[in-house]
């Protein structure tokens, strides 16, 4: 059995959607939030799901966090460690650690659009497509070689909320996928990008008008 470490700030809803896929030779050894206060921290507890709170606020420094921090998740000695809206800069030491075994998810086709506010950017240059992206994490934010893309159509009356939601909904299957895929062995990392094992459909396009 694979072991799955999940590290949340907030509402947790991809977190609750690879809890949800039932990955086949996975658990999700734990739950963490950096904010106590995180409503996905109380869905993991009513599942059975260990879930830790460790409030960077009580600590000195990011650097100080984040050692306490990875002391505590390689205690648990997870396979993959998996960023579900968890909204603290990470220090390239707590990267370092972790690398080759830590994906997170964002919302826009990186490398556009990273830090915050991606959907109001996005709409605002006038995109017709916008996304999310699944990528391995590494000491610059929100870079690393991309796992998973999915592309959804920016329409003119988008609000950054209507524009996020269409992107959540994508987010919540490509994720579980990503992991799946990962927990699977169907990609590699290879000079620094991820090649799949298997072909991929080349015929997959969104065309926005359609
Ligand atoms: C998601 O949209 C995720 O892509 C984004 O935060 C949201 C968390 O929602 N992450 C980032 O912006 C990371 N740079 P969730 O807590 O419901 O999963």
């Amino acid at each position: 059995m694979k072991k799955i470490v999940i590290l949340i700030s907030g509402r947790g809803s991809n977190m609750q959607a690879i809890v949800e896929a039932g990955i086949p030779g996975a658990e999700i050894a734990a739950v963490i939030s950096n904010r106590p206060d995180a409503a996905g921290l109380i869905w993991a507890n009513e599942r059975g799901i260990p879930t830790l709170a460790l409030d960077h606020k009580a600590y000195a420094s990011r650097d100080e966090f984040d050692a306490v921090l990875a002391d505590k998740i390689e205690g648990m000695q997870p396979d993959l460690l998996v960023l579900a809206g968890y909204m603290r800069i990470l220090t390239p030491v707590f990267v370092n650690r972790f690398a080759g075994r830590m994906l997170n998810i964002h919302p826009s086709l990186l490398p556009a659009y990273p830090g915050l506010h991606t959907h109001q950017r996005a709409i605002e240059d006038g995109l017709k497509i916008a996304g999310c992206t699944v990528h391995f994490v590494t000491a610059e934010l929100d870079h690393g070689p991309v796992v998973a893309q999915a592309a959804v159509p920016v329409l003119d009356e988008d609000s950054a909320d209507t524009l996020a939601a269409r992107v959540l909904k994508q987010e919540h299957q490509l994720y579980p996928a990503a992991v799946r895929a990962f927990i699977s062995g169907d990609f590699a990392l290879v000079a620094g990008r991820v090649r799949y094992a298997r072909p991929l459909d080349e015929s997959a396009a969104l065309r926005v008008p359609g």
